[in-house]
């Protein structure tokens, strides 16, 4: 059975030892997300302990799937909260652990976090994701416009330089 959950900073801390896992299977299967090689599910510990603080203090929404009881899945929206941009959210770390991929939980985590933000009044979510990835090719399916590519601009895991695509998408308006 699949759960969509948006998470509070304790329910967050709860699910801690999934989330970690998650986010060291997918350092590990080569996802430029932030994290160099060697990497453990116990370094993402602190990573996670940061996001349930900033849940806390509402800067972001996190939402996760849940499959047969076990989080396989994680979305971040930060609350950008410069004084000129109340209305714009950053979407952050559409992880999904391999072993649950190609299930449609992405396009779930998508659905739901995107109407969360919606719900707090941002109208224009940005991201940006590794040139090449599986990720960059799904994107435009849930209606995120493509804006450009910089090539060199982040690391992969094992420090081979990795290009990144920008994208956005405009959400609870019809302009
Ligand atoms: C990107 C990622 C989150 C996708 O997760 P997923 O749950 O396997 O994706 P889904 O099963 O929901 O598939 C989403 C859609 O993309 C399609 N799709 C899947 N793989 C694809 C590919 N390689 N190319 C094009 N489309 C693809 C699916 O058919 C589906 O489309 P549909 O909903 O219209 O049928 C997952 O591959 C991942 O965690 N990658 C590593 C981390 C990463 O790079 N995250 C992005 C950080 S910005």
């Amino acid at each position: 059975m699949t759960t969509i959950r948006t998470l509070t900073g304790d329910e967050t801390l709860a699910v801690l030892p999934d989330l970690c896992e998650i986010l060291s299977d997918c350092v590990n299967g080569g996802a430029s997300v932030g994290f160099m090689l060697p990497f453990v599910p116990a370094d993402a510990s602190p990573y996670w302990q940061g996001v349930a603080q900033a849940v806390d203090h509402g800067d972001t929404i996190h939402v996760v799937a849940d499959v047969d009881g076990r989080t396989v899945g994680t979305v971040q929206i930060g609350l950008a909260s410069k004084p000129n941009q109340p209305h714009r959210g950053d979407l952050m770390k559409l992880l999904v652990h391999r072993s649950a991929r190609g299930l449609g939980l992405s396009r779930k985590l998508m659905t739901q976090v995107e109407a969360e933000a919606a719900k707090r009044g941002r109208t224009l979510l940005v991201l940006d994701t590794a040139t090449g990835s599986e990720a960059e090719a799904i994107y435009p399916r849930f209606g995120w416009e493509r804006v450009g590519v910089i090539p060199d601009y982040a690391l992969f895991p094992d420090g081979a330089y990795c290009g990144t695509t920008f994208f956005y998408k405009r959400i609870g308006t019809t302009a």
